[in-house]
């Protein structure tokens, strides 16, 4: 089966990730060209959890393409508020709009929106579990900085449990050839086990790191990421991790020459601000090829005939999702969605092990 909805990067052909790279390439080339691209469709941007680039940088891509935008960030504005179901948010606002930029704090909600949707509809992050279009900022990132996604050694670092931007660039970059990772994280915070056996199972070496200093000598990429405070069960424990990995001149000092540092940001103390000043620090400019990434990604969904994502095949399962923090949980009505993995039964929502 096959559909326009962008939930996990990973239904993308590597073909198809690098067409919307190419596009992105046309488009910062000869930004004039695309201006009227859009006219008279109309992005909603539905954000129940806070955002400055993802949201930000969809309305200014759909305006740049001479669409139109519409859409909340504090679903307490809306009917939500009412205890409005997300099967009827999305039904009501896909027969308004042409495409769907939507964000949700619980694991699946994206995926569970998409089941009701009469339109494309684009995962903008859905809680700890997946980030896409960050993943094709990142991508368009490396591709314009680096040259290549293939023969590379990334360093990913901070909060490698709750954070979903990892979580996407991982699967993505693990389908290209020759990429290894460098995994540099508390014990507490290392990448979930789904995320090792997608390395394993693509024949990806990765080294599991510490320290910092040690591993920012020898890479070609360093991400750093923030600690996600708000999937924390207590203060404590995220007082115990906040600054354990920061990224400061002393450090940056041992790392090669050509090392790019990226963050998909917001950034809260683990790279010093007397760091944006070096050549390497591409931060800020990565937040600026995502608008370019997003513009064609809405592009190819609503112009591409041929541009249709490949949808995983699920079942309906007798077993519930005991994950806690999976969309199953408070929307009730969603069909018990499942797929078979590896010989394991998985969530069709949040893709943890239901069995
Ligand atoms: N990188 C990212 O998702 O930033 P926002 O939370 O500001 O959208």
């Amino acid at each position: 089966m096959t559909n326009k909805n962008l939930i996990d990067l990973e239904a993308m052909t590597v073909d198809q990730i690098e067409k919307i790279v190419r596009k992105a390439r046309k488009i910062m080339q000869s930004p004039d060209d695309f201006r009227h691209a859009c006219d008279g469709k109309i992005l909603a941007t539905l954000f129940y959890e806070p955002s400055t680039r993802t949201q930000m940088s969809f309305q200014t891509a759909m305006l740049k393409l001479g669409g139109r935008t519409i859409g909340f960030d504090n679903p307490m504005n809306s009917s939500v508020a009412k205890g409005e179901s997300l099967k009827d948010t999305v039904t009501i606002i896909s027969s308004y709009a042409d495409i769907i930029a939507m964000r949700h704090p619980v694991e699946g909600t994206a995926m569970a929106a998409s089941l009701y949707s009469k339109v494309p509809l684009i995962n903008c992050g859905d809680g700890g579990h997946l980030h896409p279009t960050q993943t094709l900022t990142d991508i368009v990132t490396l591709s314009c900085e680096k040259g290549r996604l293939d023969h590379l050694k990334i360093g990913v670092c901070g909060d490698l449990l709750n954070g979903r931007t990892v979580h996407s660039l991982i699967k993505t970059l693990a389908k290209y050839e020759g990429n290894s990772f460098v995994l540099i994280s508390t014990p507490e915070l290392c990448v979930p086990l789904y995320i090792i056996d997608i390395l394993e199972k693509n024949g990806c070496p990765y080294e599991i790191s510490h320290s910092l200093s040690d591993a920012v000598a020898d890479l070609d990429v360093l991400y750093m990421t923030r600690i996600q405070r708000e999937r924390f069960k207590s203060e404590e424990e995220y007082e115990a991790q906040k600054y354990v990995f920061v990224l400061d001149r002393e450090k940056l000092d041992r790392a090669p020459e050509d090392m790019i540092i990226l963050h998909p940001l917001p950034r809260v103390n683990e790279i010093t601000v007397d760091i944006d000043d070096d050549p390497r620090a591409l931060y800020f400019k990565q937040a600026q090829y995502g608008m370019f990434g997003r513009m064609a990604l809405i592009l190819l969904l609503l112009q591409d005939e041929d541009f249709v994502i490949a949808e995983r095949e699920t079942q309906i399962s007798e077993h519930c999702c005991k994950n806690p923090k999976c969309v199953t949980q408070s929307e009730a009505y969603l069909p018990r969605l499942s797929y078979q993995k590896l010989g394991m039964q998985m969530c069709g929502f949040c893709d943890k092990r239901i069995d």
